[in-house]
This record gives structure tokens, sequence and C-alpha cells, in this order.
């Protein structure tokens, strides 16, 4: 029997995986941004020669890397909902509980947009980075719900039975305190017009996902049909001042 007709440990399986990855690159070379290396704690990011030197004959990627989920060529939201953001039962799972609880169709649309920020992108500063994304594209009152959010979570409001969440207190300890800047922003939205539309998504905003409660993206295709406006060039190709952040997004690691 041949020796090396064991399993492979875990360690070679991931090495093997590498291996493949590589392969479908093909004759291209993914490189990570500034950003992806400040994640892992390093201030770095490798230079055109480095990677090239690295990399003898191959050229940098400058689109699709073949490793991600396909993208249409005119992608829709619902489009990048299937294909690039990592988690979508807590956006579901709080337009469902919003859907069933009869709000308007424009808090419904927030509340499954609210934290696209943090499933698709980034998570430090979440409401303001969605909200960027989905503004030329969705009512104004929508948009800066979304923004608003963000704040608005770290604040109670008996009115409408909303308290500080005690997941708050599990994921930034009992001492945690919002930094000013948050504490300021809180304050405007609170005397805003629209207020009660960013406070519905914190009310929405569930955070135990129940594994027997059945969501579904396909609920929502309609609401999202009548509100948000999909560019018919798809998302990333409409010259909106958002649409280089979709594009990013379909292409993270292309060079420039
Ligand atoms: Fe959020
Ligand atoms: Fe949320």
């Amino acid at each position: 029997m041949n020796e090396h007709a064991r399993p492979l440990t875990l360690s070679e399986r991931a090495d093997e995986l590498e291996e493949e990855m590589m392969h479908d690159l093909g004759a291209r070379i993914a490189s990570k941004s500034t950003l992806f290396y400040l994640g892992d704690g390093k201030v770095q990011v490798d230079t055109g020669e480095a990677l090239l030197a690295a990399n003898p004959g191959k050229h940098m990627l400058m689109g699709a890397d073949p490793r991600l989920p396909p993208m249409p060529d005119k992608p829709t939201l619902i489009d990048f909902f299937k294909a690039r953001f990592a988690t979508t039962a807590h956006l579901l799972q709080s337009a469902t509980h919003a859907l069933k609880g009869g709000q308007p169709e424009k808090v419904v649309l927030a509340c499954l947009l609210h934290d696209i920020g943090v499933a698709s992108f980034i998570r430090c500063d979440h409401g303001y980075w969605g909200a960027q994304m989905i503004e030329p594209y969705v009512d104004e009152e929508v948009a800066w719900a979304v923004r608003m959010h963000q704040a608005l979570r770290f604040f109670p409001d008996p009115s409408v039975g909303y308290e500080y969440p005690q997941m708050y207190v599990k994921l930034f300890g009992a001492d945690y305190r919002p930094e000013p800047y948050i504490v300021a922003e809180y304050e405007r939205a609170r005397n805003h017009k629209w207020y009660m539309t960013a406070r519905l998504i914190t009310v929405n905003d569930i955070y135990s996902f129940d594994p027997n409660a059945t969501v579904n993206l396909d609920d929502f295709v309609d609401i999202v049909g009548r509100n948000f406006k999909q560019p018919k060039e798809g998302l990333g190709f409409d010259n909106s001042p958002s649409a280089h952040m979709w594009r990013t997004l379909m292409w993270p690691t292309r060079f420039l």
C-alpha cells in the first residue's frame, strides 16, 4: 500500500487548497489592500515590483477574482445579497420582524439594508458606510435612518420599549460608553423629523438568530423592486457617487 494514501492532515489540506486557489487565479496575481493587512495588525501593502518578483511570468489581477462567486455583468442588489454579503440572516430576520409588525415598506427596506456595511464590507462605522452605499438608490429617509441607527443602538427609548441591548454588555463590557461623536450624532438624530424611522430599525434589530424562523430573500424581492432604484447599467456601472464602492465589493483584490 502506498504510504502516501493516508488521509491528509488539516494543514496539508489547507496547503493543497491554497495551491488550488493559486491555480484558479491562472496567470494573475490577486493583491491585498492595506486594509486587509491592517486587519491582521500590520501596517503594510505589497508593491507591484515585489508581487511580480514573487510570481514570475504573471500579471496583476485587474478584474474578477475567480476564487469568489461570479457576478453578472449588470449586478443587482439581490446579486450582492447572494454573492457578496457574508451573512444575510440578521438582515432578513430584522426585515421580517418589521414586515410582520406592519411597518411601511420604507422601514422594512431600511431594516433589510441596515447592516449591509458589516455584511459586505467593514464593521467600524458600519451605519455610515452602509448609508453611503445605498444613498443614490433609496429614499433619502431610508439612507438617513441606516446612518443613524448606528448611534441610536446605544441609547434607550422607553416610548417604544427600546432598551440598551444586553448583547452590548456581553460584547463590549458593562463599562463601555459610546464615544462623544456617537453621543453627538444621537442628539442630532433625536431632534430630527425622521428620528422614528431610524429608531424603528433599532426596535426591529433582532440579535438572536432563531434557527426555526424561516426567512427568505424572495420575500423581499418585490419590496426591493419598488423601493430600491436598481440602475439599468448594474450596481457599480451607473456613475453614481457610490458606484465605486459596489465595484470594490465585486473586485476586492483588483490591483488598482
Ligand atoms: Fe447595525
Ligand atoms: Fe443590526
